[in-house]
């Protein structure tokens, strides 16, 4: 699985974002250490807090069928330009050892960096012994 296949599979999966409050549809797709994709999108609630954003949306699904290692996380927005995880996702990534992230960068092409680069200085699940 290639990275622009991961972030196609994002942007399918953005097209079932459920996102009627900012209207910023966003998918993500994740590469379980078993080879298996797993893909989610944002899913918005009135009570605006309760929201789900699409990276936290697929690490659920992977994680619900038995994933505990993830090495990549694709994620795409449909309605903007740029679509860098939050920081509550970039700590949920953490979680699961998520190594590389993958979007689209400023001039469209794919751009790879390795979490510790966006959640330097991190608190994991090593941290608990
Ligand atoms: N959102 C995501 O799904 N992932 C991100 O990385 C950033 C933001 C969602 C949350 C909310 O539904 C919408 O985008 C606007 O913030």
């Amino acid at each position: 699985m290639t990275n622009e296949e991961l972030l196609e599979a994002a942007a399918e999966a953005a097209t079932r974002s459920y996102a009627p409050y900012s209207s910023f549809r966003v998918g993500a797709a994740v590469l379980a250490a078993d080879g298996t994709v797993y893909t989610g999108a944002n899913v918005e609630n009135a009570a605006y807090g309760s929201s789900v954003c699409a990276e936290a949306s697929a690490i659920s699904a992977a994680v619900s069928a038995g994933v505990r290692k993830i090495d990549v996380v694709a994620a795409v927005c449909l309605d903007g330009e740029f679509c860098s995880p939050c920081g509550n996702c970039r700590q949920i990534m953490q979680e699961f050892f998520v190594e590389t992230v993958v979007m689209h960068g400023p001039d469209g092409a794919p751009d790879v960096l390795p979490l510790s680069d966006l959640l330097p200085m991190s608190f994991g699940p090593e941290a608990l012994g």
